[in-house]
């Protein structure tokens, strides 16, 4: 790195003198040459080190390093109980834990592994999918900020305490898309869209993996899950997947290669079928396109017990096949199913599975370990003293709580309520989750060991902090989050009846989506709109906070309280980030990276659809088109969408041409006024849409982004270049083309908020 740096430098400093000029780039290029040696030396001096590891090993210790155990902490499947586990890791028949955490944990483990012959380290993974210690929100939430740098930030904190903490390896990012807020994992990846989901997962895997694996604060990230898994039918987790080759490419697999260019070093396979054959058993997937056109030179982990799973999907017959099946199909480390660890040296052996594909494997996996300098140091993440600081330190708080307020959506702000007056008198704060502490954790928080919750803020301590000694606050709990006793309603309205305005904290548990969370109805639980509805009655200005993982169905909310706030599950410093947007120390500026359905029946809805041969364009125009009869062709909220105390204007849009070929491009720039009262930030969104294409294009595809500041009354340009890479899309050979013909450019505030539009021709 340093000498490439030295490089660069130098063409700044020397570049201007013409007389140096050739001097200088001949100095550029061999100080290149140089440090693209180094490069291919390093690379050759791990690749030579994994191949003298690999001679050293028999079978058995081979297909140990292709074997994943858990150690004690949550299981997300079927746990293969193995009290040998002590002398399968000194046999050197286990490469990796999962679900083992701390330093004195992965210690005791690591010190095991060294009694090994060949003393070959273990992998430690964890799913480290929105914090460690510090919670951050949850991915989806997160995904509302649009902001790559917070995002990414996220991850690297995580990827910090993590790695303090005996970690090196996380299950994260999940990159599914998913269009079905019936699925339960919704919640961890970043929406429903490609080209959004793509810089998120980007952000995402640069941020756990840092500058580069081996160093200290680095983790290895796992792009997951490989593949289609969000497209499970009928939103039901584990369900069978059945797409075109074409969608599949188009819309699933963007991520995955986003992250895969982000440098990921790990996949993981999915649970699901993918037209009839299990993602775990696919080659198309794993060697075809991961291993084969995408050269991926990491590894693949199977999900849970996946490789044994292949048995219930009705592709194998028995452990012994469902082996043969996956080392096949390009899977290398068994997660918990002990399907390798049981069949694949007999496999070898009978000549069914060439010993070749088991070295390849290993390979993966061993370059691995040398990357992260486990070779070197087995016990570099096993530090106590820098578990302590890093589990301490105050930055990561700071952090959580700027991308916690940066992922709360304002969804509705009847007459200003919002932001609240610093001089507000009373406020009754009511609801199932004003002084809940771990539900604002979210489902994939991680149970640290000896650490306790209570440093999470609460909402009743972030408004009361905010608050002060101005503010009287008053609470009433209500009801709880499901059930039907509305014994506290009475109560909960007496409250409302004496303050100046009530706010309402309502929604789901935290572990009502997630993994096996999937739901057939998405309503509101319990009697909670209910509550709302009781506490109309007093006539008083209500703000609703909705606590979530997916996008829920809330029709009498959405339309009877004054303001709304989406705050989803936002970690450690829920209480604060929230008290934040209420009183304005942070204008909201998140938008939403999915698509909320009016009714479940209208599922799946999504912003990017075709127009069919009968498109319904309003709602007036229903006969004999593409709608329901019963039902709005409109979600309840859009992608994009979200509001803040601020308005822009979107004005002056300027084409630096109307034509272009595939080698040219065309500047679009227009200017965004902030006409509001404080300072914000916007997202403004280009969509593009091909007007006619060899095979049908979707009404609008986001293709470009900007998020900015913009201070009270201050106006700025912001830019975007349309090139062929943004004109392209999979044709009926699934190459990757662009063809000329007329596009129509939307510049909009949301998928439906178009404010500037225009069409532009790309020319033969
Ligand atoms: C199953 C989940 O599908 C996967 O995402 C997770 O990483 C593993 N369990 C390990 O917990």
């Amino acid at each position: 790195m340093s000498f490439q740096r030295k490089g660069l430098i130098f063409a700044k400093i020397y570049l201007p003198g013409m007389k140096n000029a050739i001097l200088n780039i001949l100095f550029i290029l061999v100080l290149n040459i140089s440090f693209l040696q180094i490069l291919s030396a390093q690379k050759r001096s791990i690749d030579q080190k994994v191949d003298s590891v690999l001679n050293l090993m028999t079978l058995d210790e081979k297909v140990g390093q292709l074997n994943q155990y858990n150690d004690d902490w949550t299981a997300t499947g079927p746990v293969t109980i193995d009290s040998n586990k002590v002398s399968q890791i000194e046999n050197g028949k286990v490469g990796s834990l999962l679900n083992c955490m701390g330093t004195e944990r992965t210690r005791k483990w690591q010190t095991i592994a060294m009694k090994s012959r060949l003393k070959i380290p273990l992998l430690f993974g964890q799913d480290v999918i929105h914090g460690y210690k510090t919670t951050f929100p949850i991915p989806l939430a997160e995904a509302c900020s649009w902001d790559l740098e917070a995002i990414e930030l996220s991850a690297r904190i995580s990827a910090t305490e993590a790695s303090a903490g005996g970690i090196n390896w996380t299950f994260a990012p999940m990159v599914d898309i998913a269009r079905d807020p019936r699925w339960g994992r919704v919640m961890e990846g970043a929406g429903e869209d490609p080209y959004l989901a793509s810089k998120i997962a980007y952000a995402r895997v640069k941020g756990f993996q840092g500058d580069k694996l081996g160093d200290i604060n680095s983790i290895m990230a796992c792009a997951k899950h490989f593949a289609a898994y969000g497209a499970a039918i009928g939103g039901r987790d584990y369900n069978s997947v059945d797409m075109s080759n074409r969608l599949l490419w188009e819309i699933y697999l963007p991520p995955f290669k986003a992250s895969l260019d982000a440098g990921v070093a790990t996949f993981m396979n999915s649970f699901n079928d993918i037209n009839g054959i299990p993602s775990t058993g696919n080659k198309y997937l794993q060697r075809d396109i991961l291993k084969g056109i995408w050269k991926f030179d990491g590894f693949i982990v199977s999900d849970w017990g996946s490789i044994g799973e292949m048995i219930n999907h009705g592709t194998v017959k028995n452990g012994y096949e469902a082996a043969l099946s996956a080392i096949t199909a390009g899977c290398d480390m068994d997660m918990e199913s002990r399907s390798y660890t049981n069949n694949l040296a007999q496999l070898v052996k009978d000549g069914k599975v060439p010993v070749g594909l088991v070295n390849d494997a290993v390979k993966r996996i061993l370059k691995k370990k040398f990357e992260l300098g486990l070779f070197d140091d087995p016990f570099k993440y096993c530090n106590t003293d820098r578990e302590h600081k890093e589990l301490n330190n105050p930055d990561h708080a700071n952090a959580a709580r700027d991308v916690a307020r940066k992922s709360i959506v304002l969804l509705k702000n009847q007459n200003h309520l919002l932001p609240f007056s610093k001089n507000i008198k009373t406020i009754a704060f009511i609801g199932p989750l004003v002084k809940e502490v771990n539900q604002n954790k979210g489902f994939w928080d991680v149970s640290v060991p000896g650490v306790d919750s209570s440093y999470i803020v609460s909402q009743w301590e972030g408004l009361q902090k905010k608050a002060g000694n101005k503010t009287k606050l008053l609470y009433a709990k209500g009801c709880s989050i499901d059930g039907d006793n509305k014994d506290g309603f009475v109560e909960a309205v007496n409250i409302a009846k004496q303050a100046d305005v009530v706010i309402l904290s309502i929604g789901e548990r935290r572990d009502m989506t997630g993994e096996a969370k999937s739901r057939s109805n998405i309503n509101i639980p319990g009697v909670q709109e209910d509550l709302l509805k009781a506490l109309t009655t007093t006539g008083k200005p209500i703000v609703v906070l909705i606590n979530a993982g997916r996008p829920m169905v809330f029709n009498y909310t959405a339309d009877n309280a004054s303001a709304i706030l989406y705050t989803w599950w936002l970690g450690s410093e829920a209480g604060d980030a929230i008290a934040d947007v209420l009183f304005g120390d942070y204008n909201p500026s998140a938008k939403l990276p999915i698509t909320f359905p009016l009714s479940v029946g209208q599922i799946p809805i999504y912003y990017s659809h075709f127009n069919t041969g009968r498109p319904a364009v309003s709602d007036d125009n229903r006969f004999y088109n593409s709608s329901y009869n019963d039902l709005s062709i409109y979600p309840k909220y859009e992608f994009g969408y979200g509001l803040s105390y601020s308005t822009f204007v979107y004005s002056n849009m300027l084409m630096s041409k109307k034509k272009m070929n595939v080698n040219d491009q065309i500047e679009v720039s227009v200017t965004i006024t902030n006409t509001g009262q404080y300072d914000g930030e916007e997202i403004v969104q280009l969509y593009l849409r091909d007007l006619v294409g060899s095979i049908a294009r979707p009404v609008e595809e986001l293709k470009d982004f900007k998020k900015i500041k913009l201070q009270a009354g201050q106006g700025k340009t912001v830019t975007f270049v349309i090139d062929r890479e943004k004109l392209s899309f999979y044709n009926q050979k699934l190459q990757w083309v662009a063809e000329p013909g007329e596009f129509d450019l939307m510049i909009g505030a949301s998928s439906r908020d178009i404010r500037l539009r225009d069409t532009f021709e790309l020319t033969e």
